[in-house]
């Protein structure tokens, strides 16, 4: 194949996007509705996306399974710059940004792993000690609302 393709040659159509990215052409469609990834229309009005395009969806995907919200989703690649392809340096910088929030989100898990280890097995759900029967009155005397996901 050539390698003076014209820029539009090396585009996708909404389906070779998703035979190469494994996401659903609905689900490509919803990520452009919310601003995660861009097309241009030819003019017969189909949408065409850029080569870099799969690595923006490989990137969704991921941040997705990690449980990543939307809006930090987007927010985060709204720092790739717009002039030119990212690079590997660019995505390394933004996939940084959710080592601090699975950290954190590591450590809430193990603490409510921590508190309903105890009811393996006991049955009990006591409204004095146990964390699945009454979880925030148990942990009230720290201040208001659920205490562990804000902590
Ligand atoms: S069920 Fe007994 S401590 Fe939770």
């Amino acid at each position: 194949m050539s390698s003076h393709l014209a820029p539009q040659a090396k585009e996708l159509t909404v389906g070779e996007l998703a035979d190469r990215s494994g996401v659903a052409a609905s689900a490509l469609r919803f990520y452009e509705r919310e601003g995660l990834i861009s097309s241009r229309r030819t003019s017969g009005n189909q949408r065409r996306y850029s080569r870099d395009t799969l690595r923006r969806v490989a990137f969704i995907r991921t941040s997705q399974r990690l449980g990543i919200p939307l809006a930090a989703i987007r927010e985060a690649l709204g720092l790739l710059p717009e002039d030119r392809t990212p690079t590997r340096q660019d995505w390394a910088r933004i996939s940084e940004r959710w080592r601090a929030d699975l950290d954190e989100r590591i450590r809430t898990l193990q603490r409510l792993r921590d508190d309903l280890s105890e009811c393996i097995g006991c049955g009990c759900l006591s409204l004095d000690r146990c964390a699945l029967s009454n979880p925030y009155d148990r942990l009230s005397t720290h201040g208001p609302g659920p205490r562990r996901l804000i902590e």
